[in-house]
């Protein structure tokens, strides 16, 4: 959960002047809606292509496929697989308990349409409406899930979709990806009436000052719900690693405490995958306020949230992040629908460096996203990745330099050392003109 660590800063950006000329128009235009844009406006148009590729609907790709088969797991949840991704800053941050100065709010790390209008973070963000949805009947929301009879009133639901972040560029990073919400009531009442029968009126659950239950649940509502919640992902996560290739039928797996605003006590599930510790995904009690905000104060639930890349990397043994966007046939032929099977790596294309050294100015902060964003619009899916090799302060002006590497690779095509100069040289050119840098 990177994003829930990183600084705010505020610096006035322009990284959505570019080539497009989207800085001068006061409309940003996503899925066929047009957005005023504001001071707050970072999303450039290279990430807003991205909002149109629709992988997880292409049957046969593996993050379509893993999503299935996570589908397939819960056979009385709603199944929701096409909410808009541009959602409010209310449903991405305030609905579920952000507070004002939450660094996940940070223009560093989101991609803003205008102040109020974002590129979901995370499937969080359609939490509390899907569950309003549910208790004030509101049929269009309802309708769109694929299967909605099969849970009515939204009391369980999945939402899988794409979510966007600011992030760094390497094998495992891309600034867009996939993940998957799992949300779970229960009317309070039921749940008392089975711990009554079952005799199991107190706590059964381990609970710490650190990550504690919360005040308006009884220890055995609580323990009630983290070992149903507990349970329900053992399953899931023992059915799709099962179906691995070489699969494993039992696993190891450990539940380190965490800390969300919108759950507690809160949890990530890792799991011990081919002798590596994997985050399967962040989970917790939903807080009581959220249910109330939602219209159902007399249900209990949990929810989870987990992210599809990771998983599917390992699971298909796809070895770079950005394989999932490629458009050569070579790939998207290897896989199909309701089978997990490892790709077979085709030829690489030659990677070609070019290192770039830049004084910061001491009045524009340097912000590495910056650089990575400047980096994804003048070349695209060409970079591969970046590698910061030297850093120094001058003792005598108190300025800092950077080094960083570039690596260019295409997963398409063979690419010439031409072209990459020509992107080279406009790479410097706008690290000039957008990030203030002096370049050495
Ligand atoms: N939205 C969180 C993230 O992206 C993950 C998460 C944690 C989702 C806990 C949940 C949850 O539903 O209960 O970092």
């Amino acid at each position: 959960m990177g994003w829930l660590n990183s600084d705010i800063t505020a610096v006035g950006r322009r990284m959505y002047s570019n080539k497009a000329g989207e800085a001068t128009a006061d409309k940003l235009s996503v899925l066929g809606a047009a957005y005023p844009t504001d001071g707050w406006t970072n999303t450039t148009p290279v990430i807003l292509q991205k909002t149109g590729r629709g992988l997880l609907h292409q049957p046969s790709h593996p993050l379509a496929i893993l999503k299935e088969l996570i589908f397939q797991q819960f056979p009385d949840f709603a199944y929701y697989d096409s909410l808009n991704p541009v959602v409010t800053t209310q449903q991405n941050f305030d609905s579920l308990g952000f507070s004002e100065d939450h660094p996940g709010r940070a223009k560093s790390d989101t991609y803003y349409i205008n102040g109020d209008t974002l590129l979901r973070t995370h499937t969080s963000a359609h939490q509390l409406q899907l569950l309003k949805a549910g208790s004030s009947g509101d049929n269009v929301l309802l309708a769109q899930a694929r299967n909605g009879h099969v849970a009515p009133a939204n009391e369980r639901f999945l939402v899988a979709a794409d979510v966007y972040r600011r992030d760094e560029i390497d094998a495992s990073h891309y600034p867009v990806f996939h993940q998957m919400e799992g949300v779970c009531t229960f009317a309070r009442s039921e749940v008392n009436e089975q711990l009554r029968q079952t005799g199991k009126t107190g706590q059964t659950v381990e609970f710490s000052d650190s990550n504690p239950l919360q005040i308006e649940h009884t220890a055995a509502e609580a323990s009630y719900l983290v070992e149903d919640m507990k349970r329900t992902m053992n399953n899931m996560v023992a059915a799709i690693l099962a179906r691995a290739d070489g699969g494993q039928d039992g696993f190891p797996v450990r539940w380190i405490d965490a800390s969300f605003p919108f759950t507690s006590p809160s949890w990530e599930m890792e799991v011990l995958f081919r002798g590596e510790w994997l985050e399967i995904c962040g989970c917790g009690i939903t807080r009581q306020s959220m249910m109330r905000n939602a219209g159902v104060p007399q249900r209990i639930g949990w929810a989870f949230g987990f992210g599809l890349e990771r998983l599917a990397m390992l699971l298909f043994g796809v070895p770079d992040i950005r394989l999932f966007w490629s458009h050569d046939p070579r790939f998207a032929a290897q896989f199909s629908p309701g089978n997990i099977s490892t790709f077979k790596p085709f030829s690489r294309h030659p990677p070609c460096t070019k290192d770039v050294s830049f004084w910061v100015s001491h009045a524009a902060p340097f912000h590495e996203n910056d650089l990575m964003d400047l980096l994804r619009v003048t070349a695209g899916d060409l970079i591969e990745g970046t590698q910061l090799i030297d850093s120094f302060t001058h003792p005598a002006s108190g300025r800092t330099s950077h080094c960083y590497r570039i690596t260019y690779c295409s997963m398409d095509r063979n690419v010439t050392n031409e072209e990459i100069n020509a992107i080279q040289d406009q790479v410097r050119a706008a690290m000039v003109a957008q990030l203030g840098v002096t370049l050495r």
